[in-house]
């Protein structure tokens, strides 16, 4: 036996037991009182009310055992698992809701919570922190030409905001005729150059073009390369701050369902990763071996694959908008810092002696709804079952062939070409 899980004193009562002879009389007396119950309010017997546990055998060994009744016991019998399978669906269809409702309570819990009202703590096993951070109060001023575009385009306060210029055309256009055809409404192309607005404009497709004397556009004007990777951290707070979640989206990403049906909206930043299995995209104890250290060779370290910088959703909340703030103020300190990097680790760092931790709440996506391309071309597309379910969209990030491994992603899951993705290798080859 597990010591410390020992039947000890504390899991039992302490009442004295009762002797054997009482506990007899009791469970006699207790047969005999429910006998009398079912007897008066079942005079036909009981087995008439639970057909679907009798046998045909049993049946005729009580007392009624004509054919006749047998006959219908057994057409009772059939509706009853027919409604057996109708509440069972239902038990499914309120199961889902009941997830749904939990998750808004939950929410909403955690928005009281973050009122910073003193209290008690909960009972064991019912507290809960705080991941759900409240939304700021929006606040138009900062750009009213960008406020009255998504008043028209966002859904619910929400939507899909991509950057692009010329360079990455080609790929735009996959991009959004795939948002087209899957019926999402609610995205925006941020124009860097007055090329891509007038192709979105010939393409109906909704598009920002950024005045360059407007809010905090002068890094547009005087910025070199470094100003101008910070930009989309500077341009999403704005979004912010006027009250919206955006979920940012680069441009070489397919979708084939609509990602706002499978956001659970409980982080301030949510976040598709670059890992590729369980372990790497949700995080794993990595143990650290160094025999030198004999007895304590052994060190156990936290780890877990980057988040995706070129696809989340976050939050119009406070941790949120400093997030954007550190690493747009990092990247335009150091111009060689990769954007990626710097993201994660405002992200991930605690606080320590000089540096005062982010702490924004954060959530990764399921990584085959939210699938990177090289879960798709090193597992998925080799599993019989894996490949079988539909991402909500494919990220080719992985890979510099962007453009031709999109639409084979197209040709294999939206007009079901089995052999579309076959021809590429698992990874580049250089
Ligand atoms: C990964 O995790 C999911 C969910 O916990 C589980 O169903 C699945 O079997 C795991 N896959 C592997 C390869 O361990």
């Amino acid at each position: 036996m597990i010591p410390g899980r020992t039947d000890g004193p504390l899991m039992k009562g302490n009442a004295p037991p009762l002797s054997r002879v009482s506990q007899i009389t009791i469970a006699v007396g207790v047969g005999v009182f429910l006998g009398c119950i079912f007897g008066y309010l079942y005079p036909d017997g009981l087995f008439r009310e639970a057909t679907s546990r009798v046998t045909s055998a049993q049946v005729s060994s009580v007392s009624c055992n004509s054919a006749e009744r047998v006959n219908m016991l057994k057409s009772e019998l059939a509706s009853l698992s027919d409604k057996h399978a109708e509440l069972k669906k239902q038990i499914r269809d309120l199961n889902k809701k009941l997830q749904l409702a939990e998750q808004e309570k939950d929410q909403a819990q955690e928005q009281f919570l973050s009122l910073g009202v003193q209290r008690k703590a909960f009972p064991f096993g019912t507290e809960k922190g705080l991941r759900t951070n409240s939304a700021v109060l929006p606040d138009e001023s900062v750009n009213p030409r960008l406020a009255k575009i998504l008043e028209k385009v966002a859904v619910r306060k929400e939507l899909i905001v991509a950057l692009a210029n010329s360079n990455v055309k080609e790929m735009l256009e996959v991009w959004f005729e795939n948002i087209k055809r899957v019926g999402i409404p609610n995205y925006l192309v941020i124009a860097l150059d007055e090329n891509i607005e007038s192709f979105c404009l010939s393409k109906e497709v909704p598009v920002y073009r950024r005045n360059p004397d407007e809010g905090i556009d002068s890094i547009g004007r005087i910025g070199g390369n470094h100003a101008v990777s910070g930009l989309k951290f500077r341009i999403l707070r704005e979004f912010l701050q006027l009250g919206y979640s955006v979920l940012l989206s680069d441009v070489d990403i397919v979708y084939l369902q609509n990602p706002f049906d499978h956001l659970f909206r409980d982080s301030d930043v949510e976040s598709m990763s670059d890992g590729h299995n369980n372990m790497t995209a949700y995080g794993y104890n990595d143990v650290f071996d160094e025999p030198s250290m004999g007895w304590a060779r052994y060190a156990h370290t936290m780890r877990i694959w980057v988040y995706n910088s070129g696809f989340f959703y976050i939050r119009p909340t406070t941790p949120s908008i400093e997030l954007l703030d550190r690493v747009a103020a990092r990247l335009s300190r150091d111009p060689t810092a990769w954007d990626q990097a710097v993201f994660n680790e405002e992200l991930s760092f605690p606080s320590h002696p000089g540096y005062i931790g982010l702490h924004a709440s954060r959530r990764t996506m399921d990584m085959y709804l939210f699938m990177n391309s090289k879960v798709l071309f090193k597992t998925v597309r080799k599993d019989s079952s894996l490949s079988k379910l539909k991402p909500v969209i494919v990220h080719v990030n992985y890979h510099p062939d962007k453009l031709p491994r999109m639409k084979a992603v197209v040709e294999f899951y939206v007009n079901g070409k089995q052999n579309a993705l076959q021809s590429f290798p698992d990874g580049s080859l250089w």
